[in-house]
């Protein structure tokens, strides 16, 4: 069945302006359709089965957008800020006019997995403090990281504003003057990993977020790199 629609109302929808905004760029010549310049923009179209190019942006007309990042250090997991990029600085427009937002926050000198969407409700299953969801993260510990640290996170840690943490599991891949790790912890409390190494006298100086939920880091994303997920990784994920 075919789903057509103006094709202002659907470049409005996902951003490019006001319709009179749209009418100009499509009389500049910019908007294609099915790879023919398009100047009216009050034809109809089918956006699922048309492709639309605005400028060299292929419209993806579809509610959700997801996409995985291998988040850089520098760069602050938010919408906007008035001093620094943003993780949404790094997205093509494409995307950006979805209005997608990271799921959660990591600390500006943090780096891996970053979820970032438009779905809400996904977001929000993953966020709630009520699901448990599992985050496993790479860290450098400053100290020689022991079995007795593994335990001490095992029964949960006490912070320093007196908070206890839920139990996590540590794996101690080297331990010696710095130490490496990995943790995985089931709640998302600020700066949580940096606080539970400080809670046992220990000092993270690098930190890399690898999986949430059952979303695992693409190893082939470099720094700043970000795709979509598969329609598998979808799947688990909001299942
Ligand atoms: N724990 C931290 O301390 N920082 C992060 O960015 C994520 C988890």
């Amino acid at each position: 069945m075919s789903k057509t629609q103006r094709l202002d109302k659907i470049l409005a929808n996902l951003g490019f302006g006001s319709r009179k905004d749209i009418r100009s760029i499509c009389k500049q010549g910019l908007v294609t359709i099915d790879n023919k310049v398009v100047k009216s923009s009050s034809i109809h179209v089918d956006p699922y089965q048309s492709e639309i190019k605005v400028g060299e942006d292929l419209i993806e007309y579809r509610e959700f957008v997801y996409l995985m990042m291998n988040k850089p250090p520098d760069v602050i997991s938010a919408t906007e800020d008035s001093r620094h990029e943003t993780v949404i600085d790094l997205i093509d427009t494409s995307f950006r006019v979805f209005d997608v937002f990271p799921v959660g926050r990591l600390d500006k000198d943090t780096e891996g997995l970053l979820l970032l969407t438009n779905d809400g409700q996904l977001a929000h299953k993953l966020l709630s403090p009520k699901k448990h969801v599992p985050k496993t993260y790479y860290a450098k510990v400053e100290g020689k990281v022991t079995d007795k640290d593994i335990k001490a996170f095992k029964a949960g840690v006490t912070l320093e504003d007196g908070y206890k943490t839920l139990p996590s599991e540590l794996e101690i891949i080297k331990s010696a003057d710095v130490s490496e790790i990995a943790l995985t912890i089931y709640e998302g409390k600020f700066h949580q990993v940096k606080r539970m190494f400080e809670a046992v006298d220990k000092k993270v100086i690098y930190l890399k977020r690898l999986t949430m939920g059952t979303l695992s880091l693409d190893k082939d994303l470099e720094l700043g790199e970000y795709r979509e997920l598969t329609e598998d990784e979808l799947e688990s994920l909001t299942n």
